[in-house]
């Protein structure tokens, strides 16, 4: 691994809402008191109540070492940047979800359903954040790798965050950021990788995997859609998208475990054209 580096000053004008967690529900306590808590815990019962603690726990923790991450390769991925205050190019701001990055591991352990032999394929990312799946992707061999991104904050940040990640893993420097609403990216001709986390309602990814078979069918190649979620089920209505144009078929996949470094579990499911 390369030598500690300093992280990037995180950029000002992302507001980061998962900052200030820990004080934010230190001060709640201090606000309610212990009645309040009492009449949470009867509100919402033991269990909820706990399962409300060890959530936000791990969201405290996952955050914690995602910045540590962060500091090891000099970069600024972590945190969860709502879409509010940013300057989306396109129609589709409405559709789109906020900002967090997969975690390292999780990603790793999806990639371990793809082909150990990624040379020629094109990773991209619909939906790229702050790159961090583009600097996990570049540790594999894979020709090129593209994010594209509707908010030219996190692009103006992603590009930083690529020119400063260095590390001994890297194995695919051919990186970039297209600023541009998902819907309107053209497909390379390249066998192809494209990732998705959760990045946009049903309405805009129909619209993208629609971009993607008519691309295949010009073209025919390789092509794996990787698709993970962590909220809102979008597993559960993206799956049968996927599956319902006949062109993909799922591939067996192991069910990610409790990763510390994931503010959420992934659930994930990988597909490849057929
Ligand atoms: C949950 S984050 C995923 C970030 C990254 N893919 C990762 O896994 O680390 C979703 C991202 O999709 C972007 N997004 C949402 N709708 C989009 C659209 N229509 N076109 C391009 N990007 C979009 C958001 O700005 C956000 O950065």
């Amino acid at each position: 691994m390369s030598p500690a580096k300093k992280s990037l000053t995180p950029t000002n004008s992302l507001q980061d809402i998962s900052t200030g967690r820990f004080r934010r529900a230190l001060a709640a306590l201090r606000r309610i008191g212990f009645g309040g808590v009492v009449n949470l815990i009867r509100q919402h019962g033991l269990r909820g109540s706990l399962e409300f603690v060890i959530r936000n726990i791990r969201h405290i923790l996952a955050d914690q070492i995602a910045r540590r991450w962060d500091k090891k390769y000099g970069v600024d991925t972590a945190g969860t940047v709502p879409l509010g205050s940013l300057s989306i190019v396109g129609p589709n701001k409405e559709y789109g979800n906020e900002c967090l990055c997969t975690s390292p591991k999780t990603f790793d352990f999806m990639m371990r359903s793809l082909p150990e032999d990624l040379r020629g394929y094109t990773f991209i990312d619909i939906g790229s954040g702050k790159s961090r799946t583009l600097l996990l992707a570049s540790r594999y061999d894979f020709s090129r790798i593209i994010g594209v991104e509707f908010a030219k904050e996190l692009v103006a940040c992603s590009k930083q965050n690529i020119a400063s990640f260095k590390s001994e893993w890297q194995k695919c420097r051919n990186i970039e950021v297209v600023e541009a609403d998902a819907t309107q990216f053209v497909f390379p001709t390249t066998p192809l990788v494209v990732f998705f986390y959760n990045p946009f309602s049903s309405e805009i990814f129909k619209e993208v995997l629609n971009n993607i078979e008519v691309s295949l069918s010009q073209n025919e190649r390789d092509c794996f859609i990787m698709y993970g979620s962590s909220s809102h089920n979008a597993i559960d209505w993206a799956k049968p998208t996927i599956l319902s144009g006949g062109m993909f078929e799922e591939m067996p996949s192991s069910k990610a475990p409790f990763f510390l470094d994931a503010v959420r579990t992934v659930r994930f499911a990988i597909f490849k054209a057929s």
